[in-house]
């Protein structure tokens, strides 16, 4: 009896949600709102007090209702409308420490190392780990979905990011949010646009020709919002050819609004408001409020609309935007449920991901190491505590908090907040004695070069280990290792070229010892369970598959702007930065169009087997299939890539399909793929649509861009694509 009551509600609770839409339902809510209620629903506050005098904040009281995070905005609880608890960031729920709740979270390794794996159902899986844990935690609202593009490999925030191409940084970033929202905890595509680099962000004023966007950073923006439905796109703090991004009319109303079609809401970064007026540009909600030097969108926003300054039309759009974002993610009918995180299930996706991400650069045949190594170095790189992580808000507090988490002292950042590293806790020293069970494993520090040296000659083996710290709000200077760490290298090397090196970096770095040693990994920032996927790796019990989502250059010469602009800029002192230098030749196409040499070429990736690609065939339309074939001795994946290099004669370099291919020794697997015709297209600003012109296209297949085996060509139809 008591069960047929119970599948009666299910019932009428399933027809009424299905007979209302978001939109409907969203109507229903304005019509019982006040001015004053929809003003309040339009900004929020950053809501993690013990960071206040980091910030230069005054000291204020802790906000009513907030977890204690980065952002809340007040609910209407009598209209069952919830308030929005938000939570940085893009690798994982982070809470710095003085706000936890004593849980901490699941450090994802960085975005780079989910790009290396460019495979869209790990990001899926990625992104629904973050969400769970956010809604586990009490947030409804995860601020991940950062997407700008590689343009400067000394980008601060590069880390956090998917590369430097619009389909890969794009087609991930949308799996990722997807998985996000399919928590019920809403996603936040960011940070629009051209925030592309750090130093001095907030009065950058990015320059850059329409076209140009809309071929790069704008197709990465455009990608993750198709695929993947965020319902909140986050406005960046630089100026985009003048105008600040959330006062952008052009960027937030014509490109996003109208051209994209979002229905969701624009909210900006903390402090990225610059006045009332910003919601005439198409900003719905301002955020961080403490940031600003009042709140604009309160009694400002009030008096411009009874001045006839801003439409009460505007106003409601935007809460409608708001509220039809809720609703569509699902924050009112499926509100967050704290439960305790099951750390070995998420942990599980963390090494997962940068066991697919981990780049083998260089292998003279000393990896995989046998298990019968028997005195085997361990050196530098706190490799006895653990593994770097990036800096900034993205930066994820793992559940050992807060006794034993290990911190480094980096130097100074922005107002003296990014100045410790966290490494997180997994050491791959422990893992790699783990690994070699019968081997002697030695660590040394590796703070004098000659006494690692001494240590690496008596040692079968050397692994040295070296981070490199990059973080929110300052890009580095250039593109060496810090802290001695190339000498070190140099030392080990010398005393025995059985040397392997292991990175931990978020960005490319130089590496002028690269002859001397005999192979070196990428691992990127690698995560909770980094040591174990780095250990592992080393021994050969996983293929190290990861391909570079960004090029390695040889050298700061080579890149657009061999120098950060703006590195000596006054504070507030509005400094250009011309990104028409390259336009949309992001990364790989730069050094392609002007035959530059690289270090290593994007997409670049070794691995212990070896693969063929055979039978390339193109069309019908935008279809193409071809043969991977795993031809060597033990099981592997790698990342086929098929690149448009020349369109009626004219050479170019374009990412234009990509799949990550696991095989068993001697299989053979057959791929198809359907172009995104965007990709081989031009941005045709007058017509405000893609123009793919009729032709010759040629294409080539391999596993990096500089590395095409097959090739072949088609004839294609001259084609207008919408946006
Ligand atoms: C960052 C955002 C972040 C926000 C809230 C800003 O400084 O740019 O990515 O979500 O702070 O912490």
């Amino acid at each position: 009896m008591r069960l047929g009551l119970v599948l009666v509600a299910a019932l009428c609770g399933l027809g009424a949600a299905r007979a209302e839409t978001p939109d409907q339902r969203a109507k229903a809510l304005m019509a019982k709102l006040t001015l004053g209620q929809e003003l309040a629903l339009l900004h929020g506050n950053f809501a993690l007090r013990a960071y206040d005098a980091a910030y230069g904040l005054p000291p204020a009281p802790p906000v009513p209702g907030a977890l204690g995070s980065a952002g809340y905005v007040a609910g209407i609880p009598a209209l069952g409308i919830p308030a929005l608890q938000e939570v940085d960031g893009g690798l994982g729920v982070s809470v710095p420490p003085d706000a936890q709740d004593g849980h901490g979270s699941t450090p994802l390794p960085s975005g780079l190392a989910l790009a290396a794996g460019f495979d869209p159902a790990m990001a899926y899986a990625a992104g629904a780990m973050m969400g769970r844990e956010a809604f586990e935690r009490g947030f409804n609202v995860l601020l991940a979905g950062g997407v700008n593009l590689t343009r400067d490999p000394r980008g601060g925030r590069n880390y956090e990011y998917l590369g430097e191409d619009p389909l890969l940084a794009g087609t991930l970033d949308g799996a990722l949010i997807h998985g996000v929202q399919d928590q019920h905890v809403l996603a936040t595509l960011k940070h629009f646009a051209m925030n592309d680099q750090e130093t001095n962000r907030q009065f950058d004023n990015a320059v850059i020709g329409e076209a140009a966007f809309r071929e790069s950073d704008g197709l990465a923006f455009e990608i993750a919002l198709e695929t993947g439905h965020p319902m909140a796109v986050m406005c960046a703090y630089n100026q985009v050819n003048g105008q600040y991004a959330c006062a952008s009319h052009h960027l937030l109303d014509d490109v996003l609004k109208r051209d994209w079609g979002f229905t969701g809401f624009v909210m900006s970064d903390w402090g990225a408001v610059h006045s009332a007026l910003d919601i005439n540009a198409g900003l719905d909600q301002e955020s961080g409020e403490e940031f600003d030097p009042v709140t604009y969108f309160s009694t400002p926003l009030a008096v411009a609309l009874s001045q006839g300054k801003v439409a009460r039309a505007r106003v409601d759009d935007a809460v409608r935007r708001i509220l039809r974002a809720e609703l569509t993610v699902g924050l009112m009918d499926h509100p967050p449920v704290r439960a305790p995180i099951d750390f070995a299930a998420d942990g599980a996706v963390a090494e997962q991901e940068e066991a697919q991400g981990l780049v083998l650069l260089k292998n003279t045949g000393l990896l995989p190491l046998s298990p019968t190594v028997r005195r085997i170095a361990v050196i530098g790189g706190y490799a006895n505590a653990g593994v770097m992580s990036g800096g900034g808000s993205s930066d994820v507090v793992p559940k050992t908090l807060p006794q034993l988490l290990p911190v480094v002292q980096m130097g100074e950042g922005l107002a003296g907040i990014y100045t410790r590293a966290i490494l997180d806790p997994d050491a791959p020293l422990a893992e790699i004695e783990r690994q070699a069970p019968g081997a002697e494993v030695r660590y040394d520090p590796g703070l004098y070069p000659s006494q690692a040296a001494r240590l690496a000659k008596w040692a079968d083996v050397a692994v040295v280990f070296a981070p490199k710290w990059e973080t929110e709000s300052q890009d580095v200077p250039d593109l060496s290792l810090p802290a001695g760490e190339d000498a070190l290298i140099a030392a080990v090397a010398a005393a025995n070229p059985r040397t392997v090196v292991v990175l931990e970096t978020g960005n490319p770095v130089l590496m002028p010892w690269l002859p001397k040693v005999g192979g070196v990994v990428e691992a990127w920032y690698p995560g909770a369970e980094g040591g174990k996927a780095i250990a592992r790796a080393l021994f050969g019990r996983i293929d190290p598959s990861g391909h570079l989502p960004m090029s390695f250059p040889a050298s700061t010469d080579e890149l657009p702007r061999p120098v950060v602009p703006g590195q000596d800029a006054a504070p507030g002192q509005i400094t250009p930065v011309d990104y028409n230098i390259e336009g949309a030749e992001v990364g790989y196409r730069w050094f392609a169009a002007r035959h530059l040499p690289v270090l290593f070429p994007f997409g670049f990736g070794l691995s212990y087997t070896s693969f063929r690609f055979s039978h390339l065939r193109l069309g019908p339309g935008l279809g193409v299939s071809f043969d991977v074939c795993n031809t060597g001795k033990v099981a592997g994946a790698t990342v086929a890539q098929l690149y448009l290099t020349a369109r009626n004669g004219v050479a170019m370099a374009r990412l234009a399909g990509f799949a990550r291919v696991a095989l068993a020794p001697g299989e053979t697997r057959h791929v198809s793929l359907t172009l995104d015709p965007r990709v081989l297209a031009d941005f045709d600003v007058a017509a405000d649509d893609w123009a793919l012109p009729g032709g010759t296209y040629r294409f080539g297949l391999g596993d990096s861009a500089a590395d095409l085996t097959e090739g072949s060509a088609a004839h294609l139809r001259a084609q207008r694509v919408a946006p």
